[in-house]
């Protein structure tokens, strides 16, 4: 969901602190280039503090950014890709890898990118995970967008939901949370903690894999 284009009008501080939380325990934040393009993705924001944080829990002092794309492009100048010293890392399908790194090679950060190529002709998102895996990175912050959380939804690779219900409505054609190729079908989730902060409303979800097992009997 998002408000002119972005989804920083939505939440109030409280979504922010959510987000910066679960940002401060994962080994890498996984984004869309779509979300990275409308959104001025930058690295890791997170100062002095919360990095000596995330050492003290035996985490790297800032989780990278891996980013999901065919094209490789972002706009001349997109701070995921101005600082040579904090590159991105590239998860791409066999098939789009040559067009990737042409598009972002003569990008300051270009020559540190590291690349994940999972799949051939299509991204395999098992492949991408197990990339980042192997590269010491299990914990996976995903930040959406939509069409990345749909994928990673057909894959059976969401574990856990953090949904903030911001109280207002907005209108407009705001895409779903997740937006798949097929036809809806219910995942089941289970309520692990749900915070109120003023009106808003911070849900942590899991996925019930006890309906999995159900629904595959
Ligand atoms: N409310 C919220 O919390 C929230 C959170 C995140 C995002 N958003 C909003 O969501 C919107 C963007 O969502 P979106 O669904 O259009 O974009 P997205 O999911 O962030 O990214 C879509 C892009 O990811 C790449 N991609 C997707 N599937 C791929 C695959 N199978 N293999 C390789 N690359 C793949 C493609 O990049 P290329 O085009 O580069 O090939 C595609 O255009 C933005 O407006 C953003 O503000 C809202």
């Amino acid at each position: 969901m998002t408000l002119g284009d972005v989804s920083g009008g939505l939440g109030g501080p409280a979504d922010l602190r959510a987000l910066a939380r679960v940002r401060d325990a994962c080994d890498v934040i996984l984004v869309g280039a779509g979300t990275v393009r409308d959104e001025s993705y930058p690295p890791y924001p997170g100062g002095e503090t919360r990095q000596q944080q995330r050492l003290a829990k035996g985490l790297a002092p800032r989780p990278p950014i891996a980013m999901v794309t065919r094209t490789g492009r972002l706009p001349d100048g997109h701070p995921l890709v101005a600082d040579p010293q904090r590159p991105p890392i590239v998860i791409v399908a066999g098939a789009d890898e040559a067009a990737a790194r042409s598009a972002l090679a003569s990008t300051p950060a270009g020559p540190g990118i590291r690349w994940i190529v999972a799949g051939d002709d299509t991204l395999d998102w098992r492949g991408a995970l197990d990339g980042l895996a192997a590269l010491g990175l299990p914990r996976i912050s995903c930040e959406g967008g939509p069409g990345i959380n749909g994928a990673l939804l057909e894959a059976g690779l969401i574990d856990e939901v953090f949904l903030t219900l911001a109280p207002a409505l907005v209108g407009g054609e705001g895409l779903r949370l997740t937006s798949t190729r097929e036809p809806a079908r219910r995942t089941e989730l289970t309520l692990v903690s749900a915070l109120t902060h003023g009106s808003e409303l911070l849900l942590r979800y899991r996925r019930d894999t006890s309906a999995d097992a159900a629904a595959s009997r």
